[in-house]
């Protein structure tokens, strides 16, 4: 099929067929709103369905397809989408934590792995990759992200969008991806989920966009609007961000869909008075599926009848959706992605299962390891001969899969508890819950204090459920929930060696934690093989590299905090204070960007600059020597950063422009090179064009945002 085929299509579809291929309805199963529609089936066979989500398995979806093709007019046939976040029934790290790998590699085939799971259960469309830039943690959606950073999280977006998609969509492992929210969900107010957004353009091309222009331009085929409003146009209305930006400026050529009801939402937001305002609205902004609102079917059919709207605009946005069908093969074949056999086969297989644990060990960040009586608390000696686990994720397989864990099966998760008596089979492995997730479940704590008042090791099994993280789970307190402070304070009055392992959706703030405990693994929400993963590394089966995305604040007064704020003109300076600072806090987080520590340590030597000067065009070479200098061998990332000291309007303190993960052996040095090009230093100045100027920079290397070596450079005209 051509291009002309589907014009040829397009001309014969009635305009209520046109509307339907408009429209995405969930199939009932989950929802995350309510159910505007249940009597989807019946719109289906009239031909006023053009996509589903929430649908999967083979045997299910089939039937669904089946009623496309044979029992409506035309035959088309139907999309199927899902939130595949981090996997379908094989579930992998949320994507927060798999950013600490800082490895686009695994991270793309995280993603192939999750296409060829969900392919496999029907679907050709997934929701994701999240790329919302995220900087405060009270917003629970921080989860399905990849940080803080715009490159990182640039570099990370195009890597999953690659991972999805292959390099032919008409391939039945792979799936369309969906780049979302577009744009700048994560800069809601206050951290509280759907709230509004207010930027400066620089602020909003600067930082937020960059990562759905890198998903775009590795080829993504669908775009999902957000909730918020910018600058008082709620998004699904916005002409700026979803015409001139997405379609002129980018040139993306797939098409828009919009958040669930956020068309109808545009009522309650009070920018339009009813929803056929809303219809006409969206559609004129440039959305062309309707996520589960209905208000396309209900309206646009009338719009056009009182010419408020024109046909080509409908069938402009017609053509962008069967050509996405027609790439995915589904004109040629519906069944395509329907295949029992193919089910059967990939669900759970052992290269999922077994990626699932490598990448779950990938994405463990150790943020501390002091010595107890001597000796580094971590790793735990094989050896040891009583293990008390204590906390309410010690034996708990559903909250360890997270937020947005689509199909994921509860029973296949493994638990901390079993993960440590399969590492260490020899020692014995006793367990006390101590506490809920909530104030009012205030556990047994005095039994959990017995349990390890006879143990040689205690780990503390510490965080959230899985429904405090994730879409609509925003916390105007991200301290460990309920009474896990308590359980901590009674386990160190025993004085044992002690570990926490943090498992959550969000950094948390941890700093009574931390003063209290010698040891800390964040261990996020790993997915099916997170308990597994935990024990290997508690252990030493695996030494830890990741490094966090997200900036730990020692306080939620802090927020937002990133390692890449500006200077002020009051920088902060002690003993003086009219400079920019609290009173009660202090300005430094409780862990930055970038760290993260290993069973062994690393040198950083010999930072080099090949030039003092460079004119544009010209690249600067800069290297590092890294040394292991610690007994075993170990993977760290070496981040590069740099400063413009000064520009028409003021830039931040660091940027990160570049990165390599490396392992070395015990003695071992690799010399790191980086290039930087003017243009890794352009920016929007102050007339808003996007270009490097002249001046003094600075170049940071390190293991992370705070502990770097440092030299100077210039950019000379
Ligand atoms: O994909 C999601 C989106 O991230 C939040 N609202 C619901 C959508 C579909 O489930």
């Amino acid at each position: 099929a051509s291009y002309g085929f589907i014009d040829s299509l397009i001309s014969v579809m009635t305009l209520d067929e046109k509307i339907g291929q408009m429209t995405l309805y969930t199939s009932g199963w989950d929802t995350t709103g309510p159910t505007l529609n249940d009597q989807y089936k019946v719109e289906l066979k009239a031909g006023r369905v053009g996509a589903l989500f929430n649908a999967h398995t083979v045997a299910y979806n089939r039937e669904l397809q089946r009623i496309a093709v044979e029992e409506t007019n035309l035959g088309i046939p139907l999309l199927f989408g899902y939130d595949v976040i981090h996997g379908h029934k094989t579930i992998f790290p949320i994507p927060l934590a798999e950013s600490c790998t800082w490895d686009l590699d695994l991270i793309r085939e995280t993603a192939r792995l999750s296409a060829k799971e969900a392919t496999a259960s029907g679907l050709n469309w997934t929701f994701n990759p999240m790329v919302d830039v995220a900087r405060d943690p009270r917003w629970g959606r921080v989860a399905e992200g990849a940080g803080e950073d715009p490159y990182l999280v640039s570099l990370i977006g195009a890597a999953r969008v690659r991972g999805y998609q292959g390099d032919d969509l008409k391939d039945p492992y792979t799936m369309l991806a969906c780049v979302k929210h577009f744009a700048a969900y994560g800069a809601a107010q206050a951290g509280r989920d759907y709230h509004t957004v207010d930027m400066s353009d620089r602020v909003l091309r600067e930082i937020y966009l960059p990562p759905y222009k890198a998903a775009i331009d590795a080829g993504a085929t669908t775009v999902m609007t957000s909730f918020n409003e910018i600058d008082g146009v709620p998004v699904s209305g916005n002409k700026y961000l979803l015409t001139e930006i997405l379609r002129d400026e980018w040139k993306f050529d797939g098409f828009v869909v919009t958040d669930y009801t956020s068309i109808n939402e545009m009522v309650p937001h009070g920018i339009v008075a009813d929803e056929k305002e809303a219809a006409s609205l969206a559609l004129k902004a440039g959305v062309d599926m309707d996520m589960q609102g209905g208000v396309f079917n209900a309206h646009l059919g009338t719009l056009i009848a009182s010419s408020e709207i024109k046909e080509e605009e409908i069938d402009k946005a017609v053509r962008k959706v069967l050509m996405l069908k027609e790439r995915l093969g589904l004109f040629d074949n519906p069944y395509l992605y329907l295949d029992e056999q193919r089910e059967k086969e990939v669900l759970f297989s052992s290269e999922l299962m077994d990626h699932a644990l490598e990448v779950a060990k990938e994405s463990i960040v150790l943020l501390k390891n002091e010595h107890f009586k001597g000796q580094p608390v971590l790793p735990v000696s094989k050896d040891v001969r009583n293990i008390a686990v204590i906390g309410p994720l010690g034996d708990n397989q559903l909250d360890l899969l997270g937020t947005w864990h689509a199909s994921g099966d509860v029973s296949k998760v493994v638990t901390l508890l079993e993960g440590i008596r399969k590492v260490v089979p020899g020692a014995k492995v006793t367990y006390a819950k101590g506490v809920g997730f909530y104030d009012h479940d205030a556990g047994n704590i005095q039994e959990a204090r017995k349990v390890a008042a006879s143990a040689d090791v205690v780990i503390l099994a510490l965080g959230e459920n899985y429904l405090q993280s994730g879409e609509a789970a925003s916390r105007a307190s991200i301290d460990l929930p309920g009474q896990q402070n308590e359980l901590v304070k009674a386990i160190m009055g025993l004085n044992k060696p002690t570990v926490a392992v943090v498992m959550a959706g969000r950094p948390l703030t941890i700093q009574q934690l931390d003063e209290q405990v010698p040891a800390i693994l964040n261990g996020w929400h790993l997915g099916t093989m997170a308990g597994q993963a935990i024990a290997e590394v508690l252990f030493g089966v695996h030494n830890p590299s990741g490094k966090l995305t997200m900036t730990y604040p020692r306080s939620v007064g802090q927020i937002p905090i990133c390692y890449s704020m500006k200077n002020t003109g009051r920088p902060f300076a002690a003993n003086n204070k009219y400079t920019s600072k609290y009173l009660d806090e202090s300005n430094e987080p409780l862990y930055p960007f970038g760290y993260g520590l290993s069973y062994t340590s690393f040198e950083y030597g010999d930072l080099i600059v090949n030039k003092t000067a460079i004119t544009t065009g010209e690249t600067l070479n800069i290297k590092v020597t890294v040394k292991n200098t610690g007994s075993r061998q170990g993977s760290e990332v070496v981040q590069l950063y740099t400063r413009d000291l000064v520009g028409s309007v003021t830039r931040p303190v660091k940027e990160l422009k570049g990165f390599e993960k490396i392992t070395l052996a015990p003695d071992e040095s690799k010399t790191v090179e980086f290039s930087l090009s003017t243009d890794d230093l352009a920016f929007y100045t102050r007339d808003m064009s996007y270009k490097a100027e002249p001046g003094e920079f600075k170049v940071y290397v390190g293991g992370n945002s705070a502990e770097v070596l440092t030299a100077p450079f210039s950019l000379v005209e």
